[in-house]
């Protein structure tokens, strides 16, 4: 039980890899805010989670300001402290190349993926974190680490995210710990469109020769976020199966 008695915020966390995450952090004996778009999603999350002893949900879209102070403030009321901050939330709706990307939709995702997670850190260290300690894992992908064809614009926001986790990590020591995972494929709803119909074909890639479960990166955010990684800050750290060693480019 090493997070018992602290706080996490999990963003985007009613399914797939947050909801692993907010699962591993309960078990460790942590208070988790889980948030998502859809109630009725959360509030299915949050029985599995074991209910308001353990965890509880508000319901929101990552990037709105008004969204992010009500979540923080309830942390705070509800389980007294914001300890730890997994900004878990990333999208990606488009597919195909940069050249065609339209720029609305490219600024939305920056906005999402990148700035909204600068102001979750920001919202966590004015209520808590500055004072009192605090540590962050940003979820950016192998996406972001070498050309990434057809999900370009994604890989280059989750690009621009390891480089914020680094400033951050700089900015923000000694008081408070930022880092970042990058999984290749892991098996959710988000990552379908890479490998239903065809897993063994894709696992094939990987030397572990098996695609992510969102159990594999909940265990390394679990780490990073506890003080069992209390020299580490600023990194990202790849999570894929291998699958960088062979060049490869997917997730
Ligand atoms: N799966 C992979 O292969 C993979 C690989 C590398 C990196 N990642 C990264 O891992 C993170 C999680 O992905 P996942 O695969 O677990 O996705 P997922 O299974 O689709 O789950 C996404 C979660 O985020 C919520 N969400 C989506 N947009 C949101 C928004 N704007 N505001 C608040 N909540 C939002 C969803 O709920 P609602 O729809 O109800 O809002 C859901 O709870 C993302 O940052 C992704 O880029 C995934």
């Amino acid at each position: 039980m090493t997070l018992k008695g602290k706080t996490a915020i999990v963003t985007g966390a009613s399914r797939g890899i947050g909801l692993a995450i907010a699962k591993r952090l309960v078990a460790d004996g942590a208070h988790v805010i889980i948030t998502g778009r859809k109630q009725e999603a959360l509030d299915e999350a949050i029985a599995g989670l074991g209910g308001r002893d353990n965890a509880m949900a508000v319901a929101g879209n990552a990037a709105d300001p008004a969204h992010r102070a009500s979540v923080v403030a309830a942390a705070v009321a509800t389980y007294g402290s914001v300890d730890l901050l997994v900004n878990n939330t990333g999208i990606n709706p488009i597919y195909g190349s940069l050249l065609d990307v339209d720029s609305a939709v490219a600024a939305k995702m920056v906005d999402t993926n990148v700035l909204a997670t600068i102001a979750w850190v920001k919202a966590c260290s004015d209520a808590w974190m500055r004072a009192h300690g605090g540590s962050v894992v940003n979820l950016s992908s192998v996406a972001g680490l070498s050309p990434s064809p057809g999900i370009g614009w994604y890989g280059a926001t989750k690009a621009m995210l390891s480089r914020v986790t680094a400033e951050l990590a700089v900015e923000l020591a000694p008081a408070i710990r930022v880092n970042a995972v990058a999984p290749a494929v892991v098996k959710t709803r988000f990552a379908g469109a890479l490998y239903e119909g065809r897993e063994e074909k894709v696992a094939a890639a990987y030397p572990l020769k098996r695609l992510g479960t969102p159990e594999d990166v909940a265990s390394l955010v679990w780490f990073l976020l506890s003080d069992e990684a209390s020299w580490i800050t600023g990194q990202t750290i790849t999570i894929d199966g291998g699958l960088t060693l062979n060049g490869g480019i997917t997730g």
